[in-house]
C-alpha cells in the first residue's frame, strides 16, 4: 500500500500521555519495528507503516460494521425480549452512523472504504449468529435470548479491539480528524457490550436458567415415573 498525499503529520508523543496499558504497548510494538525511530528532537519518523496499519485497519473496520449493519435487523426481529429488541435496533442505527464516519477518515485519507483485508473475524462471527437465528424456531426464547446476546457481545468485543487499536494508532500520528469520530465509536462499542452484561446478569440469563431447571424437574418426573413403572411390574416374591 502506498502512502496517500495528505498523510498525517508526526507528532511527537510521550509515553505518560497515553491513557492504558494497551496504548503503551502498541507504542512500545511500533517503536521496535524495523521502520520505526525518532528524530534527534524526539518526533517521529518513518510514519509509512503506521498509516498504512491505520487505513488497512479502518477498511477492515468499514467491512466488520457493514457485515453488522446486515444482520442486527434481524437480531432485533428475533429477539425474544423487548428490551433486547432495542438494544439491537438502537445498535443497527448507531453502526449505520459508524460505517458514515470510517468512510469520511477513509475519504479524509483519500483511500477507498474497502481494499484492504476482508474483516474475517467479524465474517465468523455473523456465521455463528446466522446459524443461531436458523435454530430460533427450536429454542427455548430465553436461551434464545441469551445466545444472542453473547454472540453479539463477540461482535462488541471485537469491535472495541479493532477501534481501540486504530484510536491509538490516530493518537500515535496526530491525527485528530480521526481521532474524535473513533473515540465516539469506541464509546458506543463499550456502551453497548455494557448494556448487553447488563441485560444478561439481571434478566436473560436468570429466565435461560429457569429453562433449565424446568428441563430438570421434567427429567425427575420422567426418571420418577420410568421407576414406579418399572417397581409396578416387577414380580412379587
Ligand atoms: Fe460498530
Amino acid at each position: 500500500m502506498i502512502l496517500q498525499p495528505g498523510g498525517f503529520a508526526p507528532h511527537p508523543l510521550s509515553l505518560t500521555e497515553l491513557d492504558n496499558r494497551q496504548d503503551r504497548l502498541l507504542i512500545q510494538m511500533f517503536f521496535l519495528h524495523p521502520k520505526a525511530g525518532l528524530c534527534p528532537n524526539g518526533a517521529w519518523m518513518k510514519m509509512e507503516s503506521l498509516t498504512d496499519l491505520l487505513i488497512d485497519g479502518l477498511q477492515e473496520a468499514s467491512d466488520a460494521e457493514q457485515q453488522l449493519l446486515e444482520v442486527l435487523p434481524t437480531m432485533s426481529r428475533v429477539a425474544s425480549s423487548e428490551e433486547l429488541q432495542e438494544d439491537f435496533s438502537l445498535h443497527a442505527e448507531q453502526t449505520g452512523a459508524q460505517l458514515k464516519r470510517v468512510e469520511n477518515i477513509l475519504n479524509e485519507l483519500h483511500a477507498k472504504p474497502i481494499g484492504g483485508e476482508p474483516a474475517e473475524g467479524m465474517r465468523g462471527i455473523i456465521a455463528e449468529a446466522d446459524r443461531l437465528i436458523a435454530e430460533a424456531p427450536q429454542t427455548d426464547p430465553a436461551v434464545f435470548d441469551a445466545a444472542l446476546i453473547a454472540v453479539a457481545q463477540r461482535a462488541e468485543h471485537y469491535q472495541i479491539a479493532v477501534y481501540g487499536t486504530l484510536r491509538t494508532y490516530a493518537q500515535i500520528l496526530g491525527a485528530t480528524e480521526a481521532l474524535e469520530p473513533l473515540r465516539l465509536t469506541l464509546n458506543e462499542e463499550v456502551e453497548m457490550d455494557r448494556k448487553l452484561t447488563a441485560l444478561a446478569e439481571t434478566a436473560v440469563n436468570l429466565d435461560a436458567a429457569e429453562a433449565d431447571e424446568q428441563l430438570q424437574q421434567e427429567a425427575i418426573g420422567e426418571a420418577e415415573g420410568s421407576n414406579a413403572g418399572e417397581l409396578s411390574g416387577s414380580p412379587i416374591k
